[in-house]
């Protein structure tokens, strides 16, 4: 078997296992086992990363080291946790600390388990020095940069009795809100959604570019404190001095002093916890003695003192009636599972994305097939396995990937590395044209409210438009009735069209549905050429030049402008008066920053750092890189490095936040 076949076969054989272990709640396995053949994938997958697989069993559990960042040695072990879902293991636990501490009186600290990644942070004199990934627990990735994009983490402590030197352990989350949101956007852009929060999290963490993570809105609660002279003798203590010293740390923490009610709060949180802002699996229990768990000590992999018990997730289970095949704005084929309709969590579901070709058939679909439904977000169903044992001579035919698409019949496409196979026929393929269409519409974009999909679908099928540009010839005419009936709502879609000649230049270029050009990076592309020719003439290294345009998304740009199909639809969208210029800034024009040479550093609420230099140079000032002694002063946002600051603090220069900023410049700062 050659290496390539060996990935394979491992992903496959890991991915059942995990489905076993996770979804079972059966392993077949030790977990050593598991963890030699996850170590051989990882090993493989970095010798052939053309083999690359974002839905490969490395991606979702193990090691999270990765190649991007430095590795680090943690100086105190990241140890994990003894897992059950079981509460006679609860019961056991608590009876082995009782013989354990011989009988003597003790509490167990009650904690809800996040469920995003674990994280421990070095701080030395109060400063935020280093930021490191559990890893493999012994080492891990520095993801400080990262880390300091996290508005929750204090880089830098306030007066406190906090040690010279201490870690602090927690977990990276993204809350529900964000997570929705996030992928929404994702949805958007047809780009593959995240299947929970914790994998959002923990791909945001693991960006290579800070500025993504800092515009996902991770946050992160603390429950372990480390370090050699700690200010109590107690968990729960240390983590209360934890929450003054400025961490977030749970509310929701309790003491127990007997079995009942460490039962008593799991009841409780199994409940409530539906009703949290971020994603929790469990309830972790710790001996709140340090003193006691020193006396406890360690198995060969967990603390005695700790246990992690885990909730059940809401599983149901129904009939696969049938698989459809979906086609996106971008050509992108989605398979939809339709089933007989179960309630799961609250509601009623009765499809389910299966996402691709690999994880559909991963799943080894069979039509008739019994299958189980799982949220894995508060929102997204999955199809999490087969009831294999309910299958009957009466099975049908295993559920197969198309090869056509199902609206136009062209050969699909499955371009090296993808995940999606694609429909190519974005000329001719009815849903391609209208998602183009609706896209252009939608609120992010040109925001006419006036037509919906329902509306464009009726005048791509009537053959008034076929693509954007043609919404602009429309007239009040051609969408009344015959007999002038709907005289006034075909009024309203006309003038919404027409209103939407002035929007902001940004719009009208994100509406244009360039791949990869996204909201943020339509309106920095924007701000920055000024105007569509200069940025059709722009070559890709003048793209990639731009803070925030990476190589993807440049050359997509280079080949939606080299298009001819695409330039004509530009040409008449200019004809028709939609507005492709930046409009001259809206913010005063003056000389109140005239000589003065300013940084700007960290991460601000008002306006973007591209706007912020915008309205320096407007206001005759000068953004520079760097402070030196000829900086005049700092715009310092959240987050500012503590090396800028300790520099800035050396050279004395003057730190100005956000607001007295938007003062100097006459600029009310609520806008
Ligand atoms: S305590 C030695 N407390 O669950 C104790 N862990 O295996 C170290 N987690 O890796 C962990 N919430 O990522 C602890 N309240 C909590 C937690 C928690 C989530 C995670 C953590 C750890 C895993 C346990």
């Amino acid at each position: 078997m050659d290496d390539k076949q060996r990935i394979l076969s491992l992903r496959a054989e890991l991915h059942r296992y995990n489905y076993l272990y996770y979804v079972k709640n059966s392993p077949v396995i030790s977990d050593q086992q598991f963890d030699e053949m996850m170590h051989e994938l990882q090993r493989l997958e970095a010798l052939h990363p053309e083999m690359a697989d974002p839905n490969s069993p490395t991606q979702r559990v193990g090691s999270d080291l990765s190649h991007e960042f430095v590795q680090v040695t943690h100086r105190y072990p990241m140890l994990s946790l003894a897992n059950t879902y079981n509460r006679g293991d609860v019961a056991d636990f608590y009876r082995r600390i009782e013989d354990g501490l011989g009988g003597g009186p003790f509490d167990i600290c009650c904690e809800l388990k996040f469920d995003g990644l674990s994280i421990s942070i070095t701080y030395e004199q109060g400063h935020l020095v280093r930021a490191v990934t559990r890893g493999n627990g012994l080492q891990g990735d520095d993801v400080t940069a990262n880390v300091r994009t996290i508005r929750s983490i204090p880089l830098q402590l306030g007066e406190g009795d906090w040690p010279e030197q201490f870690e602090v352990r927690g977990e990276v989350l993204m809350p529900w809100d964000s997570f929705e949101a996030l992928n929404r956007q994702r949805a958007e852009r047809e780009e593959p959604l995240f299947a929970n929060p914790r994998n959002a999290a923990s791909g945001t963490l693991k960006s290579k570019s800070s500025s993504v993570v800092a515009e996902r809105k991770l946050d992160a609660y603390f429950y372990y404190l480390l370090g050699e002279d700690l200010p109590s003798q107690f968990h729960y203590q240390n983590i209360e001095k934890l929450g003054q010293w400025g961490f977030k740390v749970s509310r929701n923490m309790a003491l127990a002093h007997s079995v009942d009610d460490v039962m008593a709060y799991i009841d409780r949180w199994d409940k409530e916890r539906s009703h949290l802002p971020v994603a929790t699996d469990g309830i972790v229990l710790k001996v709140n003695s340090l003193a006691q768990q020193e006396r406890l000590g360690m198995t060969a992999k967990n603390p005695r003192w700790a246990i992690a018990y885990k909730f059940k997730a809401e599983r149901a289970r129904t009939l696969l009636k049938d698989v459809v095949f979906q086609v996106g704005r971008t050509g992108a084929v989605t398979p939809v599972a339709e089933m007989e309709p179960v309630l799961l969590a609250g509601t009623v579901v009765k499809r389910a994305s299966l996402h691709n070709q690999d994880i559909m058939e991963g799943l080894d679909l069979h039509y008739g097939d019994y299958v189980y439904v799982e949220k894995a977000g508060e929102i997204i169903p999955q199809i999490v396995g087969v009831d294999t044992d309910a299958r009957t001579v009466f099975l049908g035919d295993r559920v197969k990937f198309i090869t056509t698409c199902p609206e136009c019949g062209a050969k699909l496409v499955r371009y090296e590395g993808e995940a999606a196979s694609y429909c190519p026929n974005d000329v001719g393929c009815p849903p391609q044209i209208k998602g183009r269409i609706e896209h252009f519409i939608s609120r992010d974009a040109m925001d006419i409210e006036s037509l919906g999909p329902e509306t464009i679908n009726e005048y791509y099928q009537r053959g008034l438009i076929k693509d954007v540009a043609d919404l602009y010839h429309l007239t009040v005419s051609q969408l009344c009735g015959a007999d002038g009936s709907r005289l006034k709502s075909a009024q309203k879609v006309i003038d919404g069209i027409q209103r939407s000649k002035s929007n902001s230049f940004g719009r009208s270029l994100y509406a244009l549905g360039i791949r990869f050009v996204g909201k943020v990076a339509a309106n920095t592309l924007a701000k920055h050429f000024r105007t569509i020719d200069h940025l059709m003439q722009a070559p890709l290294e003048e793209l990639m030049a731009v803070n925030g345009i990476g190589k993807t998304i440049a050359e997509s740009i280079i080949h939606y402008f080299h298009e001819e199909r695409n330039l004509d639809i530009l040409r008449r969208l200019r004809e028709a008066g939609v507005n492709f210029e930046e409009q001259a800034s809206q913010a005063p024009q003056s000389d109140v920053l005239a000589g003065q040479a300013i940084v700007i550093s960290g991460v601000f609420d008002h306006h973007s750092r591209e706007e912020y230099k915008q309205i320096i140079e407007d206001n005759g000032g000068r953004n520079v890189s760097s402070i030196s002694s000829k900086t005049n002063f700092i715009l310092a946002g959240h987050n500012m490095g503590p090396s800028k600051l300790d520099k800035a603090n050396k050279l004395g220069i003057r730190i100005v936040s956000e607001d007295e900023f938007l003062d100097m410049i006459g600029e009310d700062g609520q806008a």
